[in-house]
């Protein structure tokens, strides 16, 4: 069996920062090792105590000089809009019809979706992402071709078929009873193989009838341990139409609530407008609310208030999301940075710490994977992300100027992007190495 060992700087959390405070919450080694076997952490420390320890012949990857952070969580992306990031004009029903919905029509395709699939993993680890909550389109060839493409890497995704029966375009539709038929056989072939996990993809309330809702509760009951991953509150005309649509139920919330829909391992991107009483329904049945910044200014959606999200007395579980290709940017810093401007806009600051956290152990909590992924503890699975402060001038220079940790993690979520991930490793395999400069 090999042993493998990395050297570097060593950044991990024990605690939400936001309620135990900095110093709680983070376990730092300047010169720390990791010992790796069978794709597994097993132990964690000071390098000379760790070092010590290794078998003759481990293998040593030295990354000193560098920061070693958790994998990073991506809670919510669509890997079927690669190609419509950057998308000029619109907000979001207008965005789905004119960009969005041609573009998932390809994904019937095997080849297509197979290629964009490997493309999109690509820039996930490119951008030190190890696990993601993806959206596939309504073809559940997108959805074999992702995983696919997942397992053949060993990564812990999570991925499912889009349930659509109204309101999108006739090809991307799909039959509640078919949706129904096709999720459960999805899940039968890809939930639990390797690391993946299966979510149950009811897109939004506005594009599945009441039927369908139904049918995709009764799945969820049927398989618990599954994910559900939709959309919640996240543009004024989309409310709106909710409301239209489901005059009976209080809230957009409560539709999905009324559908067995809003239960632990239940992520909704953006929730931008919800109340009180609807934050109160999420912190009830323990969902998940996965935050989108740079898909809520780019779509011009609104501001979500973190602070009201994770309000004591009921706190709402949180995840970072990149939404993509609502979102602009797959870098989980640029989506930090984006996140602190959306609370800076709110008159509220995000520290590095708290915003770090929900990319990593955070969001690894909120989903309920915290003891295999989301931190560097002996016993997790060995997927992490080597990061080099001073990629560029710039940022070489400005890290010169950071006293702590937490500075430079600042920095990195203000000016950092893909340039700084050095390396990125999953189920103990390196699976991305940036290219060497020319
Ligand atoms: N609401 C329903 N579908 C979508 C989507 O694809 N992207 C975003 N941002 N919001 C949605
Ligand atoms: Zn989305």
């Amino acid at each position: 069996m090999t042993v493998t060992a990395v050297r570097g700087a060593l950044l991990s959390f024990a605690d939400d920062p936001f309620l135990v405070g900095a110093e709680a919450s983070r376990h730092y080694w300047p010169d720390g090792g990791m010992v790796i076997e069978e794709g597994r952490i097993t132990s964690i420390g000071d390098w000379r105590d760790v070092s010590a320890t290794l078998p003759a012949g481990a293998q040593i990857t030295d990354y000193s000089g560098h920061l070693i952070l958790p994998g990073f969580i991506d809670a919510h992306v669509h890997y079927a809009q690669m190609e419509v990031i950057a998308a000029f004009g619109t907000q979001l029903l207008e965005w789905l019809e004119k960009y969005t919905f041609p573009a998932e029509q390809k994904f019937s395709d095997p080849a297509h979706a197979r290629l964009i699939a490997e493309l999109f993993l690509g820039q996930l680890l490119e951008n030190g992402v190890t696990t993601a909550g993806v959206f596939c389109t309504s073809s559940p060839v997108s959805v074999d071709q992702f995983f696919a493409a997942a397992d053949g890497l060993g990564l812990r995704m999570i991925a499912g078929k889009v349930l659509m029966d109204r309101n999108a375009p006739a090809s991307l539709r799909d039959t509640a009873q078919g949706g129904y038929d096709e999720s459960k056989a999805l899940i039968d072939r890809w939930h639990g193989k390797g690391r993946l996990l299966y979510g149950i993809t009811p897109r939004f309330a506005i594009t599945s009838t009441e039927e369908q809702l139904e049918l995709a509760g009764a799945l969820a009951r049927e398989a618990p341990d599954t994910f559900i991953q939709s959309h919640v509150s996240e543009n004024r005309a989309e409310i709106e139409t909710v409301r239209r649509l489901f005059p009976q139920h209080r809230s957009y919330t409560e539709v999905y609530a009324h559908y067995g829909l809003l239960r632990e391992r239940a992520v909704y991107a953006h929730g931008v407008w919800l109340d009180e009483e609807e934050l109160r329904q999420f912190h009830e049945a323990g969902a998940i609310i996965a935050h989108c910044p740079t898909s809520n200014t780019f779509i011009g959606s609104g501001l979500l208030d973190l602070n009201a999200v994770q309000k004591a007395g009921r706190p709402v579980k949180l995840a970072i999301g990149t939404d993509v290709g609502g979102g602009t940017s797959f870098s989980i810093f640029k989506t930090l940075g984006e996140s602190y401007k959306v609370m800076q806009l709110q008159g509220h600051v995000l520290s590095a710490l708290r915003a770090f956290y929900l990319a990593t152990l955070g969001g690894a909590r909120a989903l309920g994977l915290e003891a295999d992924i989301g931190s560097l503890d002996a016993g997790s699975e060995a997927d992490f992300c080597v990061i080099d402060p001073g990629a560029t001038p710039l940022m070489k220079f400005r890290m010169e100027q950071c006293e702590s940790v937490e500075d430079q993690l600042f920095v990195l979520m203000t000016l950092g992007d893909e340039r700084n991930v050095v390396a990125t490793w999953a189920g103990g395999r390196c699976l991305h190495q940036r290219p060497a400069a020319a």
